[in-house]
C-alpha cells in the first residue's frame, strides 16, 4: 500500500511516499527556514503564504522521485494538527483536493503521531517486533516536550508534558541570547562541540512527584549566566568571545539533555515499558541521543536526524497504520491547531 504523506505544520513544506508504513519511496521536504530567519522565529503569515507556494512542486517531486502517478496511490493523509492554523489548512485542503479528484482514501494525521511513527521507517527497524509494546516515547521538538506510553497501534496516554516552553524553544531562545542563529538547537550543538567545559553547571529543573518537564528556569539562567559574563545584552564595541559561547551553549546543552533524561528515566521506572522511541526535532540532538541511549536500560530507538525533523514520510507512516484501524475517507476533516496525543 502506497501513501502520500503532506506536512505543513510548521515551517517545512513536505510530500513523501511511504510503502507499507515502513518503506520510504521518496522523501522531498522544503524548508522555509531563511525567511524566517531574520525574525529571529517563525512568523505564522510568511509560514503559510510559502507553503501555499512551495507545496504543489514539492508534491510533484515527491511523486515524480517515486516514478509515480496521483491515481496509483493508495491514499492521501495530512496533518491536520497540532501545529499553525494558517499553515495547517493549506496542507489539508491541498491534500483534500488531491484525493478527491482522484477518489482516494483520505486521512488525518496527528502531528506528534508523525515523529512516533518516523521510528518505523529505518530499514530493519519494526519497534512492534523488537523490543515490542509497551513503548514510551518522547517526543521533543518546538511546539511539544511530551512522554507518551505507547501500548499499541493507536494507543497513547499522554503521561509527562512541558509545563511552559517547549524544550525546542528553549533551544531557539537560549540561542538567541548567545548570538548564535535560528533555528536555535542546531546552533547550540554545534558551537558546544568545541567547550572545554570549564563552565559552572546549571540548573536541571525537576518537578517533584511529577514526570512534567519545565525549561523556564533554565532559559532564565542561561540569561543571568550571559549577563554576568557580560555577554548579554550583545556589547557594541566588541564580538562576543567565542570560546565564551560554546561553553555557556554546552553548559545549557547539557542540563537541558540531563533534564529530559533524568524524566524519561523515571517514567520507564513507573510504567515498565520494552523500549524508548525518541522523536521531534530536538532528537536530532546528538547529545540527547547518546546520552539516552547511554543511560537507558531499555532500547532506545531513534530515527536518523533527518527523520526527527518535520517531514511527510512520518505522515505516510502514521497512517499507513491508522488506515488498519479503518479510519479512511475523512472528507469533513478540518483543522485542529492545538490536537493533543493521548
Ligand atoms: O519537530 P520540529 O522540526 O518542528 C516542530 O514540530 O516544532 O522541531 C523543531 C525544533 C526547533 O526548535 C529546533 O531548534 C530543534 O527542533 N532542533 C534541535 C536540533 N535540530 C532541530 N534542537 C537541538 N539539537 C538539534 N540538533
Ligand atoms: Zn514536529
Amino acid at each position: 500500500m502506497k501513501i502520500l504523506g503532506i506536512e505543513t505544520s510548521c515551517d517545512e513544506t513536505a510530500a513523501a511516499v511511504i510503502e507499507d508504513g515502513r518503506h520510504i519511496v521518496s522523501n522531498v521536504v522544503a524548508t522555509q527556514v531563511e525567511m524566517h530567519a531574520k525574525y529571529g522565529g517563525i512568523v505564522p503569515e510568511i509560514a503559510s503564504r510559502e507553503h501555499m507556494r512551495a507545496l504543489l512542486p514539492v508534491v510533484d517531486s515527491a511523486l515524480e522521485q517515486a516514478g509515480m502517478e496521483l491515481p496509483e496511490l493508495d491514499g492521501v493523509a495530512v496533518t491536520h494538527g497540532p501545529g499553525l492554523a494558517g499553515a495547517l489548512l493549506v496542507g489539508v485542503n491541498t491534500a483534500k483536493g488531491l484525493a478527491l479528484s482522484h477518489n482516494l482514501p483520505f486521512i488525518g494525521i496527528n502531528h506528534l503521531e508523525g515523529h512516533v511513527y518516523a521510528a518505523w521507517l529505518e530499514e530493519g527497524v519494526d519497534p512492534e517486533a523488537r523490543p515490542g509494546f509497551p513503548l514510551m516515547c518522547l517526543i521533543t521538538s518546538g511546539g511539544h516536550t511530551d512522554l507518551i506510553l505507547m501500548e499499541g497501534h493507536g494507543i497513547y496516554k499522554l503521561i509527562g508534558r512541558t509545563r511552559d516552553d517547549a524544550a525546542g524553544e528553549a533551544f531557539d531562545k537560549a540561542a538567541r541570547v548567545l548570538g548564535l542563529g535560528f533555528p536555535g538547537g542546531p546552533e547550540i550543538q554545534r558551537v558546544a562541540e568545541s567547550a572545554v567545559g570549564l563552565e559552572p553547571d546549571l540548573p536541571r529543573p525537576r518537578i517533584r512527584n511529577s514526570l512534567d518537564f519545565s525549561f523556564s528556569g533554565l532559559k532564565t539562567a542561561v540569561l543571568r549566566r550571559a549577563e554576568l559574563k557580560g555577554m548579554y545584552p550583545p556589547p557594541e564595541e566588541s564580538e562576543l568571545d567565542p570560546a565564551e559561547v560554546s561553553e555557556v551553549a554546552n553548559a545549557f546543552q547539557e542540563a537541558i539533555v540531563d533534564s529530559m533524561v533524568l524524566r524519561t528515566m523515571d517514567a520507564i521506572r513507573k510504567y515498565r515499558v520494552n523500549g524508548i522511541i525518541l522523536g521531534g526535532g530536538v532528537a536530532a540532538n546528538s547529545r540527547l541521543r547518546q546520552k539516552m541511549t547511554e543511560e537507558s536500560p531499555v532500547e532506545v530507538i531513534v530515527p536518523r536526524p533527518g527523520l526527527c525533523t518535520d517531514n511527510g514520510a512520518m505522515i505516510g507512516a502514521a497512517a499507513f497504520f491508522s488506515l488498519d484501524r479503518g479510519s479512511a475517507f475523512q472528507w469533513d476533516l478540518d483543522v485542529i491547531p492545538s490536537l493533543r496525543l493521548g
